[in-house]
């Protein structure tokens, strides 16, 4: 039996990609091992969204550069997409290169490998299909990942996703309902519908737009929480909010990169909103019953951004008060339209405005998460941390929320509780079960 090492680097839809390639593998004969050095066939699914992250697998390849007797290397995803064939020329001991719109190939480019074939590639970005796999490997039996739409249509100037990822191909909502019932049938209760840009989904064959496949998930019987990633504000709509209105399944979650305050960056940046579009969008959530929890990325030191401009992001933050943020130093990447643009921010510069942003954002989250002490929020546990000795919840709201272990305590994970929320840090939140024997009355 052919033994593979897979290692995964960037986002969900490529976490959730590796997911799929091992399921193909293990079906076709394959058992997966936990270090490169037990396998015959080491895989990295790799990420391109900044340079840091693509010099990590050069960094990994080159590990085994003069070490590689008996093995085959595989490299697979965003960097695979963007540097095609190069990457045999940097490294001659890699075999396969194969970017995530040709996945459905890999059972053929397995064959070609098993044959000793060494320059198998699968590279072309024509591609109509989604990758569906009959088996997936999912490692959490409580929560799971449905891909309901791949590549990207939008042309933001930083971005290599729309080049390495393709154009925009929906699932349909009947495989994607087939999908979640099937997954809530095996005791799956939370579900993350994934795409670069979900909001622009749209059912190729009846047209149901995403508000409508994410009303029709939620009523699946049995799931207890369902959010999504990423989305596009151009293309959020105001009945996303409704759908959440509606329905406690779907999340009181929702992740929606700004990137930037200032509307002259938005538009350098490609990004089809202006800061007040970007806000009003931003109102209908913070109208919402629910208590809509709000996360973002940020991008500083984007070509041409003055002081002004990143005031601007400062005092949007204050504004929306976000529950956390991502954020990032602008990255220069191939290809993409922001090459052509002159007037680079100095790197020095980039990593003050970084540090100053993400100071900024620790005390808003300070602020935030101390107005929850005292209050009660259901989470789903996720497991438990021997070191601190308590269990990790997370609540609808995505937020960390850890609580000690009782006395009487078997395993909780999977489970739902009530968590009487005692302590607030900038990032996680400390409780007690109200349902255990060492809650205080
Ligand atoms: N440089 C820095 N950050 C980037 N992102 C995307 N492209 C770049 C780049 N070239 C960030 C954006 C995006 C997140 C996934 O990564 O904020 O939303
Ligand atoms: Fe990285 Fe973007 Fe590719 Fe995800 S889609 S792996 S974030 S480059």
């Amino acid at each position: 039996m052919k033994k593979f090492y897979i290692e995964t680097f960037g986002c969900q839809m490529n976490v959730h990609d590796s997911e799929k390639v091992i399921g193909t593998l293990e079906s076709r004969g394959y058992s997966q091992v936990e270090t490169p050095d037990a396998a015959d066939l080491v895989l990295y699914n790799t990420c391109s969204i900044r340079d840091k992250a693509e010099q990590k697998v050069f960094a990994r390849l080159q590990e085994f550069k003069k070490n590689h007797k008996g093995k085959q290397f595989g490299v697979l995803g965003c960097v695979a997409q963007q540097e095609g064939e190069r990457i045999f020329e940097k490294a001659p001991h890699v075999s396969l290169v194969c970017g995530s719109a040709s996945y459905n190939s890999l059972p053929q480019m397995l064959v070609q490998l098993e044959a000793g074939n060494k320059r198998v590639t699968g590279l072309s970005l024509d591609t109509e299909d989604t990758f569906e796999t009959p088996v997936t490997r999912r490692d959490n039996p409580h929560r799971a990942y449905i891909t309901i739409i791949e590549g990207c249509d939008k042309s933001c100037a930083y971005c290599v996703v729309p080049f390495t990822r393709g154009p925009e191909r929906s699932r349909t909502a009947e495989s994607v309902l087939a999908e979640a019932r099937q997954l809530a049938d095996m005791g799956y209760t939370d579900i993350q519908l994934l795409g670069q840009n979900v909001n622009s989904y749209r059912d190729p064959r009846g047209g149901m737009e995403f508000a409508g496949l994410l009303r029709e998930v939620g009523r699946v019987p049995g799931l207890r929480r369902v959010r999504f990633t990423t989305s596009h504000p151009r293309d959020f709509g105001k009945d996303i909010v409704d759908a959440i209105d509606e329905n406690p399944v779907l999340a009181n979650f929702v992740h929606l990169p700004v990137q930037s305050g200032s509307t002259r960056v938005l538009a350098a940046m490609q990004r089809q909103y202006t800061r007040d579009q970007y806000m009003q969008r931003i109102e209908w959530m913070k109208n919402s019953p629910r208590s809509i929890a709000l996360s973002t990325d940020i991008i500083v030191g984007f070509p041409g951004e003055t002081e002004e401009d990143f005031q601007a992001t400062l005092a949007l933050l204050d504004e929306v008060e976000y529950d956390s943020i991502f954020s990032f130093k602008y990255s220069q990447r191939p290809n993409t339209p922001a090459l052509r643009l002159q007037d680079q921010v100095p790197e020095e510069e980039k990593s003050r405005r970084l540090t100053i942003l993400q100071e900024k954002q620790r005390g808003i989250q300070l602020r935030r998460n101390a107005d929850y002490i005292g209050r009660v929020e259901e989470v789903q546990v996720e497991g438990f941390n021997k070191a601190t000795s308590q269990w990790i919840g997370r609540t609808s709201q995505n937020k960390t929320l850890n609580f000690a272990r009782g006395t009487g305590d078997g395993e909780l994970t999977g489970q739902y509780l009530d968590v009487r929320v005692l302590r607030a840090g900038p990032n996680s939140l400390v409780g007690e079960n109200t349902a255990s024997g060492n809650a205080l009355q």
